[in-house]
């Protein structure tokens, strides 16, 4: 058995303060619990830290974020990537101000958009002191490591998650459920690091059979992943003798649904020529090709040639925006990027984070 009263004792003395995190004694609140989920899901906590301070300041409750129009909340938003996540969490923050509160069950947790199995059991544990271990990518790496669990991943997955269950129905996980996963995610996040894991200073060094092997550091492992497939597109930074840049919403369901953008081609799977290219240019101009920007989405690598040229007064279809109040603008970071190929001026900033 993991001894967890070592673990325990470990987080009373190095737990990370993070702004989402109750300090000791205090009561947590499930919206701020909720709401650094959503946000940390596919990001690091460093990364989020700025924006969940900024939503938070924007939306400071769960009705002030319910009452807000959805452009708000993606243009907060901005930046975080898997803007999916955004519009999941206005419409849960709808459905939970309509029935009154977030439930505490980890079943009817789940049943809430943008929820899924493990957001459910972080929240009903963190939140509510559910004895439910969380297992997300800190807490897979720790427990395959404390187990030596050498079956790569996804096949090894049910051994961690009966790791995980174990670990919760240990009498001190079930006296502090909350700081037991608490502690396993900055564990993982601090000490039982990926490539070059602290050892020395784990609370579960004499327990560990991946230190004991001589292994921790190779585990979990992992199936190889297949190369993700390229695609090409073309965008199009036109500005008027304003300052102010011609934008376009994208279509409100599938990729970033609902996001403003550089008007551009369609994304496929061939290079776009110049002349092709320029078919798609929103009005005929004295176009420049500035620089090819590249991002990675889950399922594929984009390449966009971005194309610029200035004009008098612009007469296409669209929105047009001051090029420095670029910040207010639900802009994904794919589009993030190509303004900052372009070298505009930004009003505030903040860090870039390398998700959607
Ligand atoms: N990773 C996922 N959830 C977390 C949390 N609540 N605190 C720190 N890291 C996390």
């Amino acid at each position: 058995m993991l001894p967890v009263a070592a673990l325990l004792a470990w987080y009373d003395r190095h737990r990370r303060a993070l702004p989402w995190r109750a300090l000791p004694g205090e009561a947590p609140d499930p919206y701020r619990v909720w709401l650094s989920e959503i946000m940390l899901q596919q990001t690091t906590a460093a990364a989020v830290r700025p924006y969940y301070e900024r939503f938070l300041a924007r939306f400071p409750d769960l009705p002030t974020l319910a009452a807000a129009p959805l452009e708000a909340v993606l243009a907060a938003w901005a930046g975080l990537g898997y803007y999916a996540r955004a519009r999941n969490l206005h419409a849960c923050a709808g459905a939970v101000a309509q029935g009154g509160g977030f439930p505490e069950d980890t079943e009817a947790l789940r049943a809430l958009p943008g929820i899924g199995a493990y957001t459910a059991a972080a929240i009903a544990a963190i939140a509510f002191g559910a004895p439910v271990v969380p297992v997300d990518g800190n807490v897979e790496r720790v427990l395959a490591r404390a187990h030596a669990i050498t079956t790569p991943l996804p096949a090894g997955k049910p051994m961690i998650a009966a790791a995980a269950g174990r670990l919760a129905r240990d009498p001190d996980a079930r006296a502090r459920p909350s700081d037991t996963a608490q502690a396993l995610f900055d564990l993982g996040a601090t000490l039982c690091t990926p490539a070059a894991p602290a050892c020395g200073l784990c609370p579960w060094l004499g327990a560990c059979a991946g230190q004991r092997l001589g292994i921790a550091q190779t585990l979990p492992c992992k199936a190889a992943k297949k190369p993700r497939p390229r695609r090409y597109g073309a965008h199009f930074w036109l500005t008027d003798g304003a300052g102010a840049v011609l934008l376009r919403r994208r279509p409100p369901r599938g990729l970033l649904g609902g996001m403003t953008e550089l008007p551009g081609t369609p994304w496929r799977e061939r290079r776009w020529t110049r002349a092709e290219a320029l078919a798609h240019a929103p009005m005929p101009a004295a176009w420049r090709a500035a620089g090819e920007v590249r991002h990675g989405f889950t399922h594929f690598e984009l390449a966009i040639d971005l194309f610029v040229a200035a004009v008098p007064q612009i007469t296409a279809d669209g929105f047009l925006r001051p090029t420095t109040a670029l910040d207010e603008e639900a802009l994904p970071s794919v589009m993030r990027k190509c303004v900052r190929m372009v070298g505009q001026p930004r009003r505030s900033g903040l860090p870039h984070t390398p998700a959607q």
